[in-house]
């Protein structure tokens, strides 16, 4: 099931997430569109990280709805919302540190299609998995690395190869959660570039604190605080905000632009 791009992917509908008396997300309404790269920002403890768990069905709502593809998705858990097509990317634990990089592919790629390993051996199937493992490897520009330890990748490579076991899921939507917290800035370079190879026909969605990465990568931006919406739409327009320079970019910067003047 494919969305015709520019149509709404994503539909968030005043969602809130509770923790006690803590109204972590208050109501959050949003659309993400097919195709689109739409950023979340907002300060620290704003939600943000919240919302994605909360869409990605690791968290349940305490009220309102997740539409994916026009489907009501809010009663599904984490998995069969990945196995619609929303993804999360996974986290480090989920790599296998002591197997190659390869190995990590082939495995996402064999649990990504249904097909836990047999205990007979099939050539046939397992050259159609190291093929598509290779694909992956090959947008992600880790090819040269296949061989390596997973361990001993360093920490840009291997968010590079968790998006390659996201690739592998086959997803229609990937939600990257501050995806180059911790990386140097060569590596961050990398990552947008990476983000920027990515086909049309996936989604991205991401929540990033470096505000050169969203104003390079994002065609449209929503704004949350104190677990609101405070604004949303293209770069330019929401730079432009005054509640959003207070809430988010008055803060002064500690590094110098990465990517020079935004768009
Ligand atoms: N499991 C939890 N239990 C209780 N409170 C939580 C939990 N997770 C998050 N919170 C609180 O919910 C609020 C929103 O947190 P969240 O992590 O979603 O913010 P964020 O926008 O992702 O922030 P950051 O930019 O620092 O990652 C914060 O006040 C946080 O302390
Ligand atoms: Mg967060």
């Amino acid at each position: 099931m494919t969305t015709p791009a520019g149509d709404v992917l994503l539909e968030v509908q005043d969602l809130k997430l509770t923790y006690g008396s803590l109204n972590a997300v208050d109501g959050v309404s949003l659309t993400v569109r097919a195709g689109e790269r739409h950023a979340l920002i907002g300060p620290n403890g704003a939600g943000k990280s919240s919302l994605f768990a909360t869409v990605a069905g690791r968290t349940r709502a305490t009220s309102g709805r997740v539409v994916f593809g026009g489907r009501d998705v809010s009663a599904l858990g984490e998995a069969a919302r990945a196995r619609a097509g929303l993804v999360r990317t996974f986290q480090h634990s989920s790599l296998f540190l002591g197997m190659s990089v390869q190995d990590n592919v082939r495995l996402a790629v064999e649990r990504a299609g249904g097909r836990p390993r047999r205990p007979w051996p099939s050539p046939r199937r397992d050259r159609a998995v190291a093929e598509e493992a290779t694909g992956h490897l090959r947008a992600v520009d880790l090819l040269d690395r296949r061989e390596a330890l997973t361990g001993a990748l360093s920490h840009g490579e291997r968010r590079q190869l968790e998006v390659a076991m996201v690739l592998a899921c086959r997803p229609r939507m990937v939600m990257f959660d501050e995806p180059t917290a911790g990386m140097s800035v060569a590596e961050t370079y990398r990552f947008v570039e990476l983000v920027e190879s990515l086909p049309r026909d996936i989604t991205v969605f991401v929540v990033e604190h470096d505000l050169d990465v969203v104003f390079r990568l994002a065609e449209r931006v929503s704004v949350m605080a104190a677990g609101r919406l405070i604004a949303h739409g293209a770069p330019a327009e929401v730079r432009a905000e005054e509640k959003v320079r207070e809430a988010y970019l008055g803060r002064p910067r500690s590094t110098a632009p990465l990517f020079g003047a935004a768009r």
